[in-house]
């Protein structure tokens, strides 16, 4: 986050800026891991930056750093994740439903002590995921891969039909249905067959992090969240890699992608988003981190991306 500050206030130095507790931290400082304040500052926001926030500290806790990710996207209904992946021939998209499925159906723990989680999807929630996927689709390549579970779950057949609903709408889109192992099998052999993916919440978690070691790894990795109109969440796939917290080596480049995403679907400044984008590709060219066999500290990574962008 420091070094998506410090890029901010060169690209966009009129951009009003705030910061906000939220997971480890707030719940330190709050003893919750979205503070009222935290989510209000983020309603009234054109679109919310976030860093990684987890902390292994509370792995075993109540309260959960998480657990106030995953509200917050509910709050903002931010239900379009978008998780790109490109290096060379690879360029695909994959899209992600962010609030409904396992993350968010019923859960418990029954008399005898079976603990459960259910994945629940309404048509409704299928249905405008897959519209902006097709959507989205039309703009690049044309073709759309929806991946489910279709032979055993109800979910996914529930999902495999709307997608075919939508698809009348968008006859210039072709799409294909792969079954979610079947995906993770195709995705580590051939990437490259890929223009835009669209699954369900769980399936896209896991799916997105193979996508990203294809490209180059979870260090690349960039994320936008979008709702109907409201804020958007922009944040790196990656989590708080508490294993070199504070040694001054993070890999920025998934947070600055991020910050292009964001300059780019949340404020409308698509400029300034591919200056962004291009400065990082130079920088991890001639200044890469240590994740990517170079030496690299985070401050010079992000002096690269700076004086690129001076250019
Ligand atoms: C992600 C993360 C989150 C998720 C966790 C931290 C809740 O893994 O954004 O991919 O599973 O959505
Ligand atoms: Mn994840």
């Amino acid at each position: 986050m420091a070094s998506a500050r410090r890029v901010l206030a060169v690209l966009a130095p009129d951009l009003e800026l705030e910061e906000h507790a939220f997971g480890g931290t707030a719940i330190r400082s709050h003893g919750d891991s979205l503070p009222e304040e935290t989510l209000e500052a983020c309603r009234r926001a054109d679109a919310v930056l976030k860093a990684p926030i987890g902390d292994p500290e509370f792995d075993a806790a109540d309260v959960r750093p998480e657990q106030g990710m995953l509200r917050l996207r509910a709050e903002l209904d931010v239900y379009t994740n978008l998780r790109p992946a490109r290096d060379g021939a690879i360029d695909m998209l994959i899209v992600r439903e962010l609030v409904g499925g396992l993350y968010f159906g019923a859960r418990g723990v029954r008399e005898d002590g079976t603990v459960f989680d259910t994945c629940e999807y309404h048509p409704s929630q299928v249905e405008r995921i897959a519209r902006r996927a097709f959507e989205l689709a039309r703009e690049r390549r044309g073709k759309l891969t929806s991946v489910d579970k279709a032979n055993v779950l109800e979910t996914s057949r529930l999902w495999r039909r709307v997608v075919h609903e939508v698809s009348a709408e968008y006859p210039e889109v072709d799409v294909e249905d792969m079954l979610v192992d079947n995906a993770a099998m195709q995705i580590a052999r051939s990437p490259e067959q890929f223009d835009v993916i669209v699954t369900e919440n769980m399936f896209g978690d896991i799916l997105s992090d193979l996508a990203a070691a294809m490209t180059g790894g979870l260090g690349l990795a960039p994320s936008a969240s979008l709702g109907d109109g409201g804020p958007g969440i922009f944040e790196p796939v990656h989590g708080s890699a508490p294993d070199i917290a504070g040694k001054g080596i993070a890999n920025p480049a998934a947070m600055l992608r991020s910050t292009a995403l964001m300059l780019d679907h949340g404020l409308s400044r698509a400029n300034e988003a591919r200056r962004l984008e291009a400065a990082v590709d130079d920088a991890l060219e001639t200044t890469p981190t240590p994740d990517l066999g170079g030496t690299a500290t985070t401050a010079a990574f992000t002096d690269a991306v700076l004086t690129r962008l001076g250019d």
